[in-house]
């Protein structure tokens, strides 16, 4: 099997912690580097727990540290679902050092070394867009772009907004028109896959390993959500991932999208679903998910993990 060389950048974040170890389990995937932004919470705390993540998954991945906020206007953090410290109060040893240097430059290394890298985003774009805007010549390594970010519907930062694409929309538009093929997991997709105490007794029940363990405590910790009347609350970031493990577990339609950059529609993601503008489709949207299966192979990777 060839194995996709993927660089992984994230806010973490409680979704984001599952999605990393689902990504570092899956043997599809050659996870070669992780950055991080500020995001969910500061990038003192995303920082921190990339590091923790990595470290219980006993695996020599480099994290690299990068941009404090977004290219334009002010950071906001988002502690009612992932808490003060990121993940709702889940305390993970300390994590390895990160490595030296800043997010963009490690991207761009690594985008000079291989020829085709798969660029996932499941934080604010910023790390990734400053990376390919610093090196336009490198965007013909970046095999595909896949991001949790947007929604055609609703927000859940602003009644418009999703949080990543609210957080930097500068950052998206670049990655949207930067040429190469974006998947879009959207908070309609990642609705799909929600977190019910039924889904996190069966992940409990999967095995004894550290990351599943702390996984479980990590999804019993988040509050479910008022949008799904506290039936239980939807696991964003690992749908980026299972995408590219497990792509029949989807469906898909091209799309055009626009970001909207300011006022009170900031991080809009104007989705062309029927294209009723002409214009050219510039992503493609991930539709469906079939969450059983999408919960069965979550549960199934991380009980692999240590
Ligand atoms: C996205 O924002 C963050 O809160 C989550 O980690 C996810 O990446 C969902 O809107
Ligand atoms: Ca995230």
């Amino acid at each position: 099997m060839t194995r996709r060389v993927c660089i992984i950048d994230t806010d973490p974040g409680t979704d984001d912690a599952l999605a990393i170890w689902l990504a570092l389990a899956a043997p599809q995937l050659d996870v070669r580097l992780v950055t991080v932004a500020g995001g969910n919470v500061g990038i003192d705390h995303t920082l921190r727990n990339a590091r923790a993540i990595i470290g219980l998954a006993r695996q020599p991945v480099p994290v690299v540290a990068g941009a404090q906020g977004p290219l334009l206007g002010a950071f906001r953090s988002e502690t009612q679902v992932h808490g003060a410290d990121g993940l709702a109060g889940v305390a993970l040893p300390e994590g390895p050092p990160a490595a030296p240097g800043i997010a963009a430059d490690a991207i761009r290394d690594l985008l000079r070394a291989e020829p085709r890298v798969t660029l996932i985003g499941i934080g604010p774009a910023t790390n990734l867009a400053l990376a390919l805007a610093t090196e336009p010549a490198l965007i013909g390594h970046v095999e595909e772009i896949v991001l949790m970010t947007g929604a055609w519907s609703e927000g859940n930062i602003t009644a418009s907004a999703e949080f990543n694409a609210w957080s930097d929309p500068e950052s998206l538009a670049m990655l949207l028109e930067c040429g190469r093929p974006v998947t879009l997991a959207t908070l309609e997709l990642t609705g799909q896959a929600l977190v019910t105490p039924d889904r996190i007794a069966a992940l409990r029940a999967a095995g004894g390993g550290a990351c599943l363990d702390a996984a479980a405590r990590i999804l019993a910790a988040v509050p479910p959500s008022r949008r799904f009347g506290h039936r239980g609350h939807p696991l964003h970031d690992p749908c980026a991932i299972a995408w590219l493990i497990d792509p029949t577990l989807f469906t898909h339609r091209d799309v055009h999208v626009h970001v909207e950059c300011g006022g009170i529609a900031r991080g809009r993601t104007v989705v062309d679903r029927w294209a009723r503008g002409g214009a050219a489709a510039n992503a493609r949207l991930l539709d469906t998910l079939d969450a059983d299966g999408f919960f069965a192979l979550l549960t199934g990777r991380l009980a692999s993990l240590a």
